[in-house]
């Protein structure tokens, strides 16, 4: 992973291999760029046929007469329109530049001085490790994709910030690096990722930091995770449950995470087709970012006790696979009638979320690929919140925002909860009308969460990221969506 550092220096005298400015719409310098002009000779921002100043445009110029062998003018857009966001995404394309310059070993960047505070020093810092990183191939890497590792980023800080900006650069490291542990994971595929294997990974990443303890399909079966373990039935790879415990010295308060493990998604005996099959490696998002969230906690010194419990399982078809009208019975009792074995996931955490308010945490969050209908109401921008409590659904927002990370609060109607009766047992897991299929999935879910106050991510959208959304801190592929939000959320009930 590249390292991040802060000097309250003089980009003109600071040596390093690129120099990274900022440019706004129309050719307007950025805060700290003029001397950068100067030094080069030009009296304003060069304008291009593809560099306007807007957000996400490039131009690099060699520099003679600088301490850098080149500058790069990022574009930030409207003026008045740049803020975090604006900013991390501007180290991703520092970052991606980099990725294909060789040899880069430094880059240097004035871009704190647009906004001199600590958060913009952290979405720097963030956007710089996002778009440093490439995802694993199972090739030969082609040039550009090689991961930044042994580049620094040098953030040049007003020295009014000079005491808070290392330790708010290292925040924004600790972030990106939980995210990124995320998208590996996701990003792997599934014949690489099977409930065991996943376990061990999972259990990897967040030990020391975390107490562990996976538990086997014998004991999933024998505790009562009737539904969990129903799922699992299909693929010759076994369910897990992943259990971690992260446990601060003087605990402020306490949370459950609850993450979505489905290794993969081939509907079950219902089965999906072709087309809606493509990306189901991506259905243990959820699972990914709680535990990648969790890996980070003790870095961040978050004083929240948080236990997380990860269901992981493959849902497949094979000879003892579930089938549509099976009953199986959760961990609370309650009786599910499945009558389609692709909505699989629910059946997952209605175990799980039965499980976790068992102990009666302050707080039960869970994120899931759940719905292909979040994707429809949403697009793959954003991440559908659902929420029991108002205190927890506006923490979940402020995160969301201070992150970046698309959110959109979604209703919990009861009136819909009909749609999911059953003759048989006592709920079904799809409804029996159309439309809504998110919020029924999440009125679902609110069966089993025992009345604590409790929010769902669906995150089937935004888990992973097409050409049309894909950024330079984002690129095409797996996003770790949620890891960040989450760190936030925890970091800001810390602080309460
Ligand atoms: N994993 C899918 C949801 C999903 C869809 C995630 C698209 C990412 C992109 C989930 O298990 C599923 O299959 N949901 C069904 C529910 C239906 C059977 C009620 C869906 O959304 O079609
Ligand atoms: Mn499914
Ligand atoms: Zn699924």
């Amino acid at each position: 992973m590249p390292t991040v550092r802060t000097a309250a220096a003089d980009p003109l005298t600071t040596s390093g291999d690129l120099l990274v400015v900022g440019a706004f719409k129309g050719g307007i310098a950025a805060p700290g760029v003029a001397a950068v002009l100067d030094a080069l000779g030009l009296d304003e921002v060069p304008s291009t046929a593809s560099f306007r100043g807007e957000a996400g445009q490039r131009l690099r110029l060699a520099a003679p007469g600088l301490a850098v062998g080149s500058v790069l003018f990022v574009g930030l857009g409207r003026m008045d329109a740049v803020d975090a966001e604006g900013l991390r995404r501007a180290a991703g394309v520092a970052a991606s530049e980099a990725r294909c310059l060789p040899g880069v070993e430094r880059v240097v960047t004035t871009l704190a001085h647009l906004h001199p505070r600590a958060s913009s020093i952290t979405a720097l810092a963030e956007g710089f490790v996002l778009g440093g990183h490439v995802e694993r191939r199972f090739r030969e890497p082609r040039p550009g994709e090689a991961d930044l590792t042994a580049t620094e980023l040098l953030v040049l800080v007003p020295s009014s910030l000079a005491a808070a900006a290392q330790g708010a650069a290292e925040r924004g490291v600790v972030y990106a690096e939980a995210a990124v542990r995320a998208r590996a994971l996701v990003d792997l595929p599934p014949d690489r990722k099977q409930p065991p294997e996943l376990a061990t990974r999972f259990a990897e990443l967040c030990s020391p930091g975390c107490e562990v303890t996976v538990r086997d399909e014998d004991w999933l079966a024998a505790e009562g995770f009737g539904a969990l373990s129903a799922v699992g039935r299909g693929s010759a790879a076994p369910p897990r449950l992943v259990e971690l415990r992260y446990r601060p010295a003087r605990p402020t308060g306490t949370v459950t995470l609850v993450g979505k493990g489905i290794t993969f998604d081939t509907g079950g005996v219902s089965l999906k087709r072709g087309e809606g099959m493509a990306g189901m490696k991506a259905d243990m998002a959820g699972a990914a970012a709680v535990a990648a969230a969790c890996s980070a906690l003790a870095d961040l010194g978050v004083t929240v006790e948080v236990t997380a419990l990860l269901g992981l399982a493959e849902n497949a078809i094979g000879a003892d696979a579930q089938r549509p009208g099976d009953v199986v019975t959760a961990r609370d009792g309650q009786t599910i009638e499945v009558l389609d074995t692709d909505a699989e996931g629910r059946l997952v955490l209605a175990d799980l979320l039965a499980y976790a308010a068992e102990s009666r945490p302050d707080a039960v969050v869970d994120v899931a690929t759940l719905t292909g209908t979040a994707v429809a109401a949403l697009g793959s921008y954003a991440s559908a919140l659902f929420a029991s409590d108002d205190d927890v659904a506006s923490g979940l927002a402020q995160a969301a925002a201070a992150t970046g990370e698309a959110q959109w609060r979604l209703p919990l109607w009861s009136d819909l909860e009909r749609f999911l009766d059953s003759d048989v047992a006592d709920v079904a897991n799809i409804g029996d009308e159309p439309g809504g299929g998110a919020i029924v999935a999440a009125l679902f879910l609110r069966r089993f969460t025992a009345g604590l106050p409790w929010a769902h991510l669906d995150i089937a959208g935004p888990a992973l990221l097409s050409k049309g959304l894909a950024r330079d801190h984002l690129p095409v592929g797996a996003t770790g969506v949620a890891t960040r939000t989450l760190l936030a959320w925890l970091e800001g009930r810390s602080a309460a």
